[in-house]
């Protein structure tokens, strides 16, 4: 899969989207990840990348013509089955989403700054606007590297053992993870499940089951109550 990331804050992508699993997956070649500095789009001696909105108001709104030199540009290297807008105005992001986009072949991505980007680049070039979740952060890189960190994790081969991903919470029935231990099996006199240390495996994947299942139904009343 090659992504593509359009941003004015880059710094704010380019760690998160190159260490540990991601950093994984592009090093075995089966993820691409390219970052792309709107200031490298944007004309001028001091490369401006915003300016006041019109009508007034507070805050900065990125400028059309980089984004438009940018897109234009990837857009006529290769086909994108996705150009995802982060905005608190998308529709929610879910593990169901992330299956669906990792499906994908080419994805770009578009992050906003300040106050927000002009409307006609989203008009022009974008064919679905996410949110990470009802509140909001400072821009969309952020969110950009959750939803891209949820997809490339899916795609086959980047997960050492190909049924983690599988059995994540919110990719079982079940729900979610059971809790997990490590050694020691005690320490300052807390133990570990004795059905853990047993080795019955059987048991181990029932407990477990219902394990995830209690802690599934715990969260859903919490949250059906907020
Ligand atoms: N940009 C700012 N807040 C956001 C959110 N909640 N989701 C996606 N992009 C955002």
């Amino acid at each position: 899969m090659r992504i593509d990331v359009i941003s004015a804050v880059v710094k704010l992508l380019e760690s998160p989207l190159n260490e540990s699993i991601l950093k994984r997956a592009q090093d075995k070649k089966i993820a691409e990840i390219v970052i792309h500095d709107l200031r490298d789009y944007a004309a001028g001696k001091y490369r401006h990348v915003d300016d006041k909105p019109f009508g007034g108001g507070a805050g900065m709104v990125l400028k059309p013509e980089p984004f438009f030199k940018c897109l234009e540009k990837l857009m006529s290297e290769r086909k994108y089955d996705e150009v995802i807008y982060l905005t608190p105005q998308g529709t929610k992001f879910t593990q169901k989403k992330a299956n669906r986009l990792s499906l994908s072949k080419n994805l770009l991505f578009i992050c906003g700054h300040y106050k927000g980007i002009d409307q006609r680049v989203i008009d022009k070039f974008v064919t679905r606007e996410i949110s990470i979740g009802d509140y909001v952060i400072t821009g969309g890189e952020a969110a950009a590297v959750v939803v891209i960190d949820a997809i490339v994790r899916l795609l086959p081969g980047v997960l050492g053992d190909s049924e983690s991903a599988l059995t994540d919470s919110f990719q079982t029935e079940a729900g979610f993870d059971a809790p997990v231990y490590t050694r020691p099996a005690e320490f300052e006199g807390l133990k570990v499940p004795g059905v853990l240390l047993e080795g019955n495996h059987k048991e181990i994947a029932g407990w477990r089951a219902g394990q995830g299942q209690k802690k599934y139904k715990k969260v859903k009343k919490i949250r059906s109550l907020k």
